[in-house]
């Protein structure tokens, strides 16, 4: 059975809320049930972790060294310039694929750029919250 966390960043704990027009109206803990759901039907199992705090973004990546199969992310705005994330994401040897609710690349120009993904397996933007069930089914399709 695969192991997946599902990382969030900064802002994404106001879903719902923030934003409706660019984000959607679902809070996070119905994309985290719409998750839960995909994970079940995979027979993978699902941890979900969202914090507004780089280091605790990655101290997470470090932990799940040894214990997960592969990472969800979507760092929020820590995409565009997190050399710390990337660098915890370059650290562990675990799959990690990054996802984005919005096209990103139709937005403000600072946000076309992402620090991050190189360093990932792929990106999925714009598809809105399905980007997070796309990932983690080919997470546990692999072999990315
Ligand atoms: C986001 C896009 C980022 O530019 C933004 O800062 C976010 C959310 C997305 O999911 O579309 O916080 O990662």
């Amino acid at each position: 059975m695969k192991k997946v966390l599902i990382i969030n960043g900064p802002n994404l704990n106001m879903l719902g809320i923030r934003e409706p027009g660019v984000y959607g109206n679902e809070t996070l803990e119905t994309v985290y049930q719409k998750i839960k759901n995909k994970a079940q039907a995979l027979k993978a199992e699902v941890e979900f972790f969202q914090s507004n705090i780089e280091g605790e973004i990655i101290n997470q990546i470090h932990g799940a060294l040894g214990k997960f199969d592969g990472i969800v992310i979507n760092p929020g705005a820590f995409t565009h310039y997190s050399y710390a994330i990337r660098d915890a994401i370059s650290c562990v040897n675990i799959p990690v694929i990054e996802v984005h609710i919005s096209n990103v690349h139709k937005r403000e120009e600072f946000r076309h750029k992402s620090v991050t993904a190189p360093v990932c397996a792929g990106q999925i933007c714009g598809l809105g919250t399905n980007g997070y069930l796309y990932a983690l089914e080919e997470l546990c399709n692999e072999q990315v």
